[in-house]
């Protein structure tokens, strides 16, 4: 298929994945949930790899929602433990490889020396040519609300000035939604821009997650005709 907007042949800029399954991943595994995450960390450096050597502009993953605080404090504490861990290995590749990292939602809640880490990621990727997203602390209806009030300031309250507003305003449209592990729903996660997004749903749990899953939803993605409401 001949891509429009996107360099790929596939023709999608921008994929969004929610990484589900961690802890079932350890059950099955026999192991502790916080290995679950571990190697959901080793799936995310596989999966931004691949993303750059497959042509996507963006991927935006759902690093941890503003519904995760309600989990156990020691699980809050290793997924905050594995995010500084991999803000320090792996800035340097991303500098390297001209990745911008970007955060949706509200990180500046994060305990203070997450928040200084992730402030001097952003400000050291800048220039990259390529974005990962990433949503921490994100639920979004709070940000279509928070968009919606600043739009509402503006004086105009249209789906253009909403989406102007939205955390996602300077990424590409989403082309292609992923959800691993099984689970068929959305949970707060880019409602708005879902709109005229395909969505790719796998069995797959977040660990066992390859390069090679993110190359066939791809290709679903190219296999499919989007008519975005017209016919
Ligand atoms: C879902 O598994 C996964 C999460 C809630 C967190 C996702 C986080 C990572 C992959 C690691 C941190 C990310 C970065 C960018 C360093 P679950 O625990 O809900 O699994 P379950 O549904 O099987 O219990």
């Amino acid at each position: 298929m001949q891509s429009e907007g996107g360099g790929a042949g596939h023709g999608a800029r921008h994929a969004a994945i929610i990484m589900d399954g961690n802890g079932r991943w350890a059950k099955r595994n026999r192991l502790p949930r916080a290995m679950g995450h571990y190697r959901g960390v080793e799936a995310v450096r596989r999966t931004v790899r691949a993303a750059g050597a497959l042509g996507l502009e963006c991927l935006t993953l759902y690093a941890f929602s503003s519904e995760n605080w309600k989990r156990p404090e020691e699980e809050i504490s290793d997924l905050m433990g594995l995010m500084r861990k991999f803000i320090a290995s792996d800035l340097p590749e991303f500098i390297a490889n001209g990745v911008r990292l970007k955060i949706i939602g509200d990180y500046t809640v994060l305990e203070p020396d997450i928040v200084a880490m992730l402030d001097d990621a952003l400000a050291r990727t800048a220039n990259g040519q390529r974005t990962v997203a990433v949503a921490l602390n994100y639920g979004s209806q709070q940000e279509i609300a928070r968009a919606a009030a600043k739009a509402a300031q503006a004086g105009e309250i249209t789906p253009e000035s909403i989406s102007a507003h939205l955390d996602t305003a300077d990424l590409p449209p989403l082309d292609l939604l992923i959800r691993t592990s099984g689970e068929v729903r959305l949970s707060n996660f880019l409602l708005w821009q879902a709109a005229y997004a395909e969505m790719w749903f796998t069995d797959v749990l977040w660990p066992d997650f390859m390069p090679a899953h993110l190359e066939e939803a791809l290709n679903s993605f190219a296999g499919r005709e989007r008519r975005f409401g017209g016919r």
